[in-house]
């Protein structure tokens, strides 16, 4: 594993360093054969330089890396925030990772917010499109700053990309032995895409005929999420849809702080993805040592499964459920622990193991 960590911004740093020293204690419990190389890039640099992240890390780090480690971009000094999107957006797009995998799964029920929902009822994940929809940059605007101004986002999907997102998931579900896959889209309003993902799915779904397809608006999907999560198994859908979706799902299963994820591109044999928490730099408690690193933690425990340290993957997984068992946890879940106690609690159960 030769891993390049980007830290990033605000509460990145932080959580970012707790995934390391997790990385650290596995790494030697296990002989684990690995080499870490840290990046400044994020706003500091960027104020420093002007640059955000250079054209090499596009070229070369597919070849040189094995992954990268990503805290989190975005800080309220540069506005507009093109450097953050240049960065996370950049290697997303450039590098072709175009799954984004985020998983959802409840490991304390009195960290639910939905009533009398337990552990068995929230695990599920969401396979979110990584690299289409609004995020190409496209669009414009007219007449700007006057009262008849006008702006334009281009939403963009193609036949391929949404034909290979969602080959994945239906994948991802028979490997894993899951009985469905639904997906969610807006086809009652927007018609062309909502054809385009429609067509598909039925197409793709037919090679798996042991596997379930569902079909949900997006709406309604998130009002069954929160009704009943026990319903969900692999849900698949398109980049901004997926980006808001997940956002809800952090929360039913404990919050933003435990919401880990993997941009991958399943194809790539070398370079396996990018691994980050669903949250951002939360600007507002950074630099407090309060920030709670689970999210960055178990998005460490993906990139290691997708090294094929399945072991070493789920006994951190296994650490961090013990640790947030015994009520030790930070203040977003109403605990008192700091960033760092909770990342030293975590190593000291894998030293237990
Ligand atoms: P955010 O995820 O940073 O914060 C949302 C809320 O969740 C805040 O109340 C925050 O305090 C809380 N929170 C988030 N992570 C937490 C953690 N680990 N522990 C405890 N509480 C946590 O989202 P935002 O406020 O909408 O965005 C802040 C900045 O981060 C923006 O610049 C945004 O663009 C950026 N952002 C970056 C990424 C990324 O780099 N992947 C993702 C989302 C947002
Ligand atoms: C996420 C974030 C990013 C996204 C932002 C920072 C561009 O919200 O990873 O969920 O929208 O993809
Ligand atoms: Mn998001």
């Amino acid at each position: 594993m030769k891993i390049a960590v980007i830290a990033g911004d605000g509460i990145g740093s932080e959580v970012v360093k707790e995934a390391l020293k997790v990385l650290k204690t596995i790494g030697s419990k296990f002989n684990i054969n690995y080499e870490v190389e840290e990046f400044p890039y994020g706003a500091d640099y960027f104020l420093e330089t002007g640059i955000s992240i250079p054209q090499e890390a596009f070229t070369e780090w597919p070849k040189k890396f094995t992954a990268i480690l990503f805290g989190a971009v975005g800080d309220p000094r540069v506005k507009p925030n093109d450097y953050a999107k240049e960065i996370l957006l950049g290697i997303r797009t450039k590098l072709d990772l175009y799954v984004n995998l985020r998983p959802v799964k409840l490991l304390d029920k009195q960290y639910c917010p939905l009533k009398n929902k337990t552990e068995e009822d929230v695990n599920f994940v969401v396979v979110r499109e990584n690299i289409e929809d609004i995020y190409i940059n496209s669009g414009g605007n007219f007449k700007k700053g006057t009262k008849d101004e006008v702006a334009i986002e281009n939403s963009l999907h193609t036949r391929k990309g949404v034909e290979r997102v969602i080959r994945y998931a239906f994948e991802y579900a028979n490997e894993n032995k899951l009985s469905s896959v639904l997906m969610s889209d807006k086809s009652n309003a927007m018609v062309y895409v909502g054809d385009l993902w429609q067509r598909v799915f039925n197409e793709v779904a037919e090679e798996y005929p042991h596997i379930e397809k569902r079909h949900m608006y997006i709406d309604a999907l998130h009002m069954e999420l929160i009704r009943d999560p026990s319903q969900f198994e692999v849900i698949v859908t398109s980049n901004i849809f997926g980006d808001i979706l997940t956002d809800s799902a952090a929360q039913i299963q404990g919050g933003m702080g435990l919401a880990a994820s993997g941009n991958i591109n399943p194809e790539s044999t070398h370079f396996r993805g990018l691994y980050e928490p669903v949250h951002g730099s939360a600007p507002m408690i950074a630099g407090k040592n309060i920030a709670n690193p689970i999210a960055s933690i178990l998005s460490l425990a993906m990139l290691l499964q997708d090294h094929g340290y399945k072991k070493e993957a789920s006994i951190i997984q296994g650490a961090v459920k013990a640790v947030i068992n015994k009520g030790k946890v930070t203040v977003d879940l109403g605990g008192n622990c700091s960033t760092s106690e909770i990342g030293d609690l975590v190593c000291q159960e894998i030293q237990n193991n």
